[in-house]
């Protein structure tokens, strides 16, 4: 949404589609989950009395939009892309096949992963760590508003420090909000590291692909 409180703003699709190109441009493999907050954050909508699961599909359908989004902007750059739906929508998107998505993968073309897991409950980060686990991913990037992990928020605290490297059951143990259980345990028991970096740095996720040390590093050894 960039500065706006809601909705999409075309400045910082363009900009993602540019960050992903750049990453793109090192022969690198890449999916997206994208998430939905920007139009509807089902956890809210539950809070304020709306049925979890109703409020869970509708912000499925807000990722969808986003994923709609991002797959213009980046054929806008001559990328190949291809959008793969949890929930069956076929007059607009594949449907999710794992296989399909590797293929996907494999020929050069960068596939967006919408409607999170297809079931209500689940966080756009499980989405996202289930997706990986499943493609055979590497690594895992988590694209935030803040430059890794810290103590405590570091917008809120300024005392938090950052971790340069962590343990998954560290965050667990601490209550750092980085990412939920469900899905930091799925990348615990598959073994998935998980970097968390700030978006709107430029150049960040090819900085973090090409070696250097940006944000926070997950696994389970931190030695
Ligand atoms: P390859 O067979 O590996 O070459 O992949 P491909 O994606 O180019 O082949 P396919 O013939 O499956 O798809 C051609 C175009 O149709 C692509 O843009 C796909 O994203 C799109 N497409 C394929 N299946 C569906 C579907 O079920 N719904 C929608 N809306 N588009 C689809």
């Amino acid at each position: 949404m960039g500065d706006k409180n809601y909705g999409i703003s075309p400045d910082t699709v363009a900009y993602m589609a540019q960050e992903i190109k750049n990453v793109h441009d090192l022969n690198i493999e890449l999916a997206i989950v994208i998430g939905g907050g920007n139009i509807f954050r089902g956890v809210e909508a539950s809070v304020k009395g709306m049925e979890r699961a109703s409020a869970d599909y509708m912000g499925m359908l807000a990722t969808t939009i986003n994923a709609l989004a991002l797959q213009n902007s980046l054929e806008r750059l001559n990328l190949q892309t291809r959008v793969q739906s949890a929930i069956e929508m076929k007059e607009l998107a594949e449907t999710y096949i794992r296989r399909k998505a590797i293929r996907h993968l494999e020929k050069g073309r960068i596939v967006i992963f919408a409607a999170g897991t297809g079931n209500p409950y689940f966080t756009t980060d499980t989405a996202a760590a289930l997706r990986a686990i499943e493609i055979g991913a590497q690594v895992i990037l988590k694209g935030t508003k803040v430059d890794g992990i810290y103590s405590s928020d570091p917008i809120k605290n300024k005392d938090a420090v950052k971790y340069q490297n962590i343990s998954y059951i560290d965050i667990i143990k601490k209550g750092l909000k980085v990412m939920d259980t469900t899905a930091i345990t799925l990348c615990m028991e598959n073994n998935l590291p998980i970097i968390v970096f700030n978006i709107r740095e430029p150049n960040s996720i090819r900085n973090i692909l090409i070696g250097k040390e940006v944000g926070t590093k997950v696994t389970n050894n931190i030695n």
